[in-house]
C-alpha cells in the first residue's frame, strides 16, 4: 500500500515535466506531417503538369489554396523548446528560426503568397503562366530552407 502510495506521488511530481517533454516532441511529429502534407500537394501538382491530365488542372486550384492555408499556420508550429536536441525527437529546423522570427514568417509569408498568386493565375484561365508560378513557389520551400533547415 505505502509503496503504491510512493509510487502514484512520484508519477504526479514527475509528470508536469515529462508531459511537457513529450508534447514537444508530439509538435515536432506534427510540424513535419505538416511538412509531408505540403510536400504531397507539391507532388500532386508537379503530377498534373507532367502527367496527361489537363482535365485535372482546376485541381491544382485545391492544393495551391491548401498550401496557402498550411503556410498561415507554419510560425505556429515552432514554439520554444522544440529546436535541435530539446526533445527526444531529431527536428531539422536550425535555430535561426527562433533566432530570427521576423525573417521566419517572411519566408512563410512568401509561400502564402506565391501560393495564392497560383490559385489565382488557374482560377483566371492563364495557362501559359502556371510553370511560372508552380516554379515561384517551389523556390518559397526552398529559400526557407536554405535558411532555416539544416541538410543533413
Ligand atoms: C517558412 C519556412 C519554410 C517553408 C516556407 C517551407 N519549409 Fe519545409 N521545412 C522547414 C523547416 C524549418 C523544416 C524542418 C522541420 C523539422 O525537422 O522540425 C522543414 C521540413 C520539411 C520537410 C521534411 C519533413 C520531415 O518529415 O522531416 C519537407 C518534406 C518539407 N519541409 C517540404 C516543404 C515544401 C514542399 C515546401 C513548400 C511548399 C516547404 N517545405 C516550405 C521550413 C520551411
Amino acid at each position: 500500500m505505502k509503496r503504491t502510495i510512493l509510487i502514484l506521488a512520484s508519477i504526479l511530481l514527475l509528470a508536469p515535466a515529462t508531459l511537457h517533454a513529450d508534447r514537444n516532441a508530439d509538435l515536432i511529429k506534427y510540424r513535419k506531417a505538416v511538412y509531408s502534407s505540403m510536400k504531397g500537394h507539391m507532388a500532386a501538382i508537379s503530377r498534373i503538369l507532367r502527367g496527361r491530365l489537363a482535365e485535372y488542372t482546376g485541381h491544382i486550384i485545391d492544393h495551391a489554396e491548401a498550401l496557402k492555408q498550411t503556410a498561415r499556420i507554419l510560425p505556429e508550429l515552432f514554439p520554444a523548446g522544440t529546436g535541435f536536441g530539446e526533445t527526444a525527437v531529431k527536428t531539422a529546423a536550425k535555430p535561426e528560426v527562433w533566432e530570427r522570427p521576423e525573417e521566419f514568417h517572411k519566408a512563410a509569408k512568401r509561400l502564402e503568397d506565391t501560393s495564392a498568386d497560383l490559385a489565382e493565375t488557374v482560377r483566371s484561365g492563364n495557362v501559359k503562366a502556371l510553370r511560372e508560378k508552380v516554379g515561384a513557389v517551389g523556390k518559397a520551400c526552398q529559400r526557407c530552407h536554405q535558411q532555416f533547415r539544416r541538410k543533413d
